[in-house]
């Protein structure tokens, strides 16, 4: 599935997000504690917005919340699909599970390892599952390994006794073979070696040309400086005085 745009047309819109607000019960303490509130931002195909924000400000929640691995509170978040749009704040779990076959990806540096499945099977999976015959998506999963630096001694072998570097390379050649339409990054090049962050960054770029539309979160923004089309600050406020709550706020501004 390759998504290409002529380089005059207007980029699509593919993520509006709207009021957007998320908040922890803490039950065990009684309060609840806002998360983050109010977010509101539109991403256009191609389009790179990096997410700031000191440790605990929300970023990866609200990642993990437009990926909906966890409800948000308030708000929306419509995504334009090949086909129409649907509010990924109120969308149904069977219908996120579809999208995140085909359309929106989520990288972090956590590899999900099933046991008992080869690396290269695992990096293929995504071409067989959208069409491609196994002997090609095969050849294509161990370009992919061999490009993020995953030695062919290893192409054959379970990623559950890799590395974390090592399984994190699985991670990105499987989360990348195949450009979705909307990709989450949350600190992807942790663990990463330097050979690795550098052939991350240059699919990131080809994706990206390809009309690939990314919120990431990076912990060296300098990696992916060439990429950024806006930042976006995520604010932790400092509680009033007496005030249990924290108020953050969404700033925004362009780099
Ligand atoms: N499942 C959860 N339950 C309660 N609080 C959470 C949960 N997940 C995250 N938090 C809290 O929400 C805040 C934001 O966390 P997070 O999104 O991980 O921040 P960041 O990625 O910006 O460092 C933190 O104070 C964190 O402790
Ligand atoms: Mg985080």
């Amino acid at each position: 599935m390759n998504i290409q745009f002529s380089p005059d047309a207007a980029p699509r819109l593919v993520l509006s997000v709207q009021g957007l607000g998320k908040s922890f019960e803490m039950h065990h303490l009684g309060r609840v504690l806002p998360a983050f509130a109010g977010i509101d931002f539109d991403l256009h195909a191609g389009r790179f917005i990096l997410l700031k924000g000191e440790n605990g400000a929300g970023k990866s929640t609200l990642l993990r919340t437009l990926y909906r691995s966890c409800l948000p509170g308030q708000g929306h978040a419509f995504f334009h699909m090949t086909d129409g749009v649907i509010d990924l704040a109120q969308a149904a779990d069977v219908d996120i599970a579809l999208l995140r076959r085909r359309e929106i990806g989520f990288i972090t540096q956590f590899l999900q390892v099933r046991p008992r499945v080869a690396a290269e099977e695992l990096v293929a999976e995504p071409l067989v599952l959208a069409g491609s015959g196994h002997g090609e998506a095969l050849t294509e999963a161990r370009r992919w390994l061999s490009s993020f630096g995953v030695k062919q001694s290893l192409w054959a072998a379970y990623p559950s006794t890799f590395s974390g570097g090592e399984q994190q390379k699985v991670n990105l050649a499987r989360a990348l073979i195949l450009p979705p339409r909307l990709l989450f990054l949350d600190e992807p090049t942790a663990s990463l070696d330097r050979g690795a962050r550098l052939a991350l960054v240059a699919r990131l770029k080809e994706l990206k040309a390809q009309g690939v539309a990314m919120i990431g979160v990076f912990h060296n923004p300098e990696d992916v400086a060439g990429l950024v089309d806006r930042e976006f600050l995520l604010e932790t406020a400092v509680p009033e005085p007496g005030q249990e709550r924290r108020k953050p706020a969404f700033g925004e501004h362009h780099a």
